[in-house]
């Protein structure tokens, strides 16, 4: 029987169990067995209990909870070859050749560099005397298969990473608190949102909570943004508005690249020009954590059927796959060039060609 192990790795986000079950469940449906690597990369170098096998009842429940249950780190030993050869002598005591990876871009990169080295990890396994040529000979190929797991929905070529719509809902929430308490005291508040580099979080909690203005770095404000911050207020509240909200991305800065910082921003609402009381919201990690929104259930399950169905798929020399979702369809993207247009983006922002990093953002696959 094939052996498919699933893992999550780099920062939790909400669906991250529902995509554990939905791999352990369709392995098992598809008369293989399933195993759950704990903690991340971690538990792959530390072997031992933590590669475990799974039954279909092992994950009942996992849907409507928050976080991953089988834990998550960000590994130091996987990133140096030591760390990754002992990983791949822990997965061949298992007997596991195929590995689904629910994580960010990061840990999707370090696994198709751990398929890249496999053959050779194999070689240097025998030739240490720690496996017999006998012990490798079935296990010449490693299958990767990634799901974006982060709520950042920072990848390129695919609509919505796993949890992005659940921390999301997270901050509508949270603004639409603030909300109440800024509309009763005519307050303004400068609300800082997670992302990393990613502007979607502060510009789609913008959209869905009406707010004045949302810094975010691949489109930065004008130079002037002062000024047109403030013009822009004055003429919020000349037409009645009780309440000033600007939303902030962490990875926000200015059309030189320099921070937008929360407290710049504060204090030029508190300012002479506009005089508002202000407060600072930074709204953290409750962005992250709660139970999955009903999107990301579904998400995390048609995706990880689907990583299922990529590993019994896979072809010698067919690079590996991400399951992706484009225009409300479950589809499979070359990985490496999922993230290899994800950190052209990066690129685009340095070289402050703003409008290509949106566009690349963006980007709906074209075949
Ligand atoms: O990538 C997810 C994320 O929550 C980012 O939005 C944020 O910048 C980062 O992780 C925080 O990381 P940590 O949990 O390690 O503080």
């Amino acid at each position: 029987k094939r052996r498919i192990a699933i893992m999550t790795s780099g920062g939790d986000s909400p669906g991250m169990n529902g995509a554990v079950r939905a791999c352990v469940r369709m392995a098992i449906a598809k008369g293989c067995e399933a195993y759950c690597v704990y903690e991340g990369y971690e538990g792959l170098v530390q072997g031992g209990d933590m590669i475990k096998p799974m039954k279909w009842e092992d994950v009942r429940g996992f849907l409507s909870e928050g976080g991953t249950l089988i834990g998550t780190a960000r590994c130091m030993a996987f990133m140096e070859r030591p760390g990754r050869l002992t990983a791949a002598k822990n997965m061949i005591m298992n007997g596991i050749d195929a590995l689904i990876i629910c994580g960010g871009d990061g840990s999707l990169t370090g696994a198709d560099k751990f398929r890249a080295e496999w053959p050779g990890l194999m070689e240097e396994l025998v030739q240490k005397k720690q496996l017999t040529v006998e012990q490798v000979a079935p296990f010449r190929q490693l299958n990767i298969v990634g799901l974006v797991g982060s709520i950042d929905n920072d990848l390129s070529m695919t609509d919505a990473t796993i949890g992005c719509y659940s921390s999301l809902q997270r901050i509508c929430e949270s603004v639409d608190y603030i909300d109440a308490t800024a509309q009763s005291h005519q307050r303004a508040f400068v609300i800082e949102v997670m992302g990393r580099h990613c502007g979607w979080l502060a510009l789609m909690a913008g959209v869905s909570t009406g707010a004045d203005y949302v810094f975010m770095p691949e489109k930065p404000p004008p130079e002037n943004w002062e000024e047109d911050l403030a013009s822009i207020v004055k003429k919020h509240r000349s037409l009645g508005k009780r309440k000033t909200i600007v939303i902030v991305a962490e990875g926000a800065h200015d059309c030189n690249l320099q921070p937008i910082k929360v407290s710049k921003v504060k204090d030029l609402l508190a300012g002479d020009k506009l005089k508002l009381d202000t407060r600072i919201t930074t709204l953290g990690h409750v962005q992250r954590g709660g139970q999955a929104c009903a999107y990301d259930r579904m998400l995390s399950t048609l995706q990880g059927a689907e990583a299922v169905n990529a590993v019994l798929d896979a072809e010698p020399g067919i690079p590996s796959p991400v399951i992706c979702i484009v225009e409300n369809k479950i589809v499979r993207r070359s990985l490496l060039e999922a993230v290899a247009q994800t950190k052209e983006v990066a690129k685009c922002i340095e070289r402050k060609e703003f409008d290509k990093a949106m566009q690349l953002r963006d980007a709906e696959f074209t075949e």
